[in-house]
């Protein structure tokens, strides 16, 4: 088996373990960070074409455009940017646990979205921001954190979890399981998204009362 293929069964592994038990993601993030750090420079070319398709399929059913999202895993940014470009007037931050990642997609960054798209180093297990601080969460082939999605959204605000190329994505949770984790957090109204090999899901943290 060769180093890639290796890589993406430590991902899967990772993956599954962390949805199970995320206290387990403390053995896996040095070995992930580094792993990320490694791809930084050829990710752009490594991921699949159309890689982002189900993800822009769930931001275009949005019932209304952020004020402020949050792309968590966000690698050389092009989640944080296709959302800043649909959404003009919204604020975009993108977090990355990879240094390298994170410095590829402030390079991205043109002039006319500096005021408003940032790229932090941060870890998805312990987000360095407020409570109720988003209006929409996003991962694109990014193992979810469920407790701190539903902390830093608003009530009524929405989660997007999108996967490439479906269950063969390396990193990778059945849209299922993204249910039975996100209800009983106070999520309601999901829905579904295929565009090609590509699959999403949206929900919406329902409003207090
Ligand atoms: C498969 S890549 C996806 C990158 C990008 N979202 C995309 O679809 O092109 C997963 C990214 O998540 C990052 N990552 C993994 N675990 C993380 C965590 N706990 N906190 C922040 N980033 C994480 C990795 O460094 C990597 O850049």
């Amino acid at each position: 088996m060769n180093r890639v293929a290796i890589g993406r069964k430590f991902a899967r592994l990772a993956t599954n373990a962390v949805v199970s038990r995320p206290r387990l993601w403390r053995v896996f993030r040095p070995v992930m960070r580094k792993q990320f750090d490694a791809l930084a420079p050829q990710w752009d070319e490594i991921r699949s074409p159309g890689h982002l398709a189900a993800y822009e399929a769930a931001l275009d059913a949005l019932p209304a455009a952020p004020s402020r999202t949050l792309d968590v895993g966000t690698g050389t940014g092009d989640g944080a940017l296709a959302i800043a470009w649909l959404f003009p007037a919204g604020e975009v931050v993108g977090i990355d646990l990879a240094a390298g990642m994170v410095a590829l997609a402030r390079q991205k960054v043109p002039g006319d979205l500096a005021n408003r798209v940032r790229f932090d180093v941060a870890d998805a297990s312990k987000l360095p921001f407020d409570d109720e601080s988003f209006d929409l969460v996003a991962h694109a082939n990014m193992i979810p954190f469920f407790d701190e999605v539903a902390r830093v959204l608003t009530p009524g605000g929405h989660a997007l979890f999108a996967w490439s190329v479906g269950a063969d994505t390396p990193i990778y949770v059945p849209l299922e399981r993204l249910r039975n984790e996100l209800e009983p957090r106070g999520f309601v109204d999901f829905a579904e998204f295929e565009v090609g090999a590509g699959t999403a899901l949206l929900a919406r943290k329902a409003q207090t009362s």
